[in-house]
This record gives C-alpha cells, structure tokens and sequence, in this order.
C-alpha cells in the first residue's frame, strides 16, 4: 500500500467540481482516507511548490493556489502515487487525453484542476505540510 497527496485545485472547486473529482478517485479504486477544505496561505503555497521557487511562472502559480479554496486530501491505494498521476494525465489540459481529471477539467496550463505528488519522497513533504 502507498500513500499519495492529491489537492483539488481553487478552479475547479469554485466550479463545483470537488465530488466528481472525488468520485473518479475512488471509482478507480483508491480511497480517500483523510480530507480538508482550505484556502491556502502562501506560505503553504511556497512550500507546497518549492521545487519551483524561481521559476518564471512560479508567482503565477502562488497567486492561482492561494485565489480560492482547495481541498487537500490522503488517498491510498497499490501504485497509489502512480495510479494518481495517471488518473489527472499530463500538466497542460490541451495534451492531456479526455477521460483525464485534467483533459475533461482543466482551462489552462496554470489552471489545470488537480494537484498529485510525482515520487515518494515528494508525497511524504507534501502530506507532512496538511496532515
Ligand atoms: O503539476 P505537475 O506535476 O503536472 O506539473 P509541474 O511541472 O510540477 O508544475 C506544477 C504546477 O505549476 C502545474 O500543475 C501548473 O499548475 C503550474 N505550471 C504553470 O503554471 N506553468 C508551467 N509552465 C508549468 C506548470
Ligand atoms: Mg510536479
């Protein structure tokens, strides 16, 4: 079993998106053990992101996660972190397929809906930040 973050990024709850979202998660097999509905602070933010600290698009990026609430949660599965990434396909919305989390959802390269850690290391820092 392996543990992953996934956060339902502020576009995609203003839209109302959050138990569709929630349902593709668990229809897939995962489970949702722990969730939160916030607002981040950019300091969250900044940690959230900081591999990208630097980055053109970063300050975008802080401005966008902190805009409006997220709902950060705890999924938990075999291949969980894997499974997660494919389940939201690739960053940019307009190359991710349809079927996707953010092929169906997302609106820009920015605004693309859903947020899920890359690696072990990574979903271990970014569970530590909420949970
Ligand atoms: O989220 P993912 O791991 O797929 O992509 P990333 O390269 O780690 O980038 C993190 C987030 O930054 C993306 O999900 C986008 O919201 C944003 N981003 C952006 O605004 N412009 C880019 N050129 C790349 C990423
Ligand atoms: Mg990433």
């Amino acid at each position: 079993m392996e543990t992953t973050f996934v956060m339902i990024k502020p576009d995609a709850v203003s839209r109302g998106l959050e138990n569709e979202i929630l349902r593709r998660i668990e229809a897939s097999g995962l489970r949702v053990v722990e969730k939160r509905k916030l607002r981040l602070s950019r300091e969250q933010a900044g940690r959230l992101y900081e591999s990208h600290r630097g980055k053109d698009f970063f300050e975008k990026l802080i401005n966008f996660t902190t805009s409006g609430e997220v709902e950060v949660m705890k999924v938990v599965g075999e291949n969980a972190i894997r499974r997660m990434r494919e389940l939201i396909g690739p960053t940019d919305p307009v190359k991710a397929p349809k079927g996707t989390i953010r092929g169906d959802y997302g609106t820009s390269g920015t605004e693309n809906a859903i947020h899920a850690a890359d690696s072990p290391e990574s979903a271990e820092r970014e569970l530590s930040i909420f949970f």
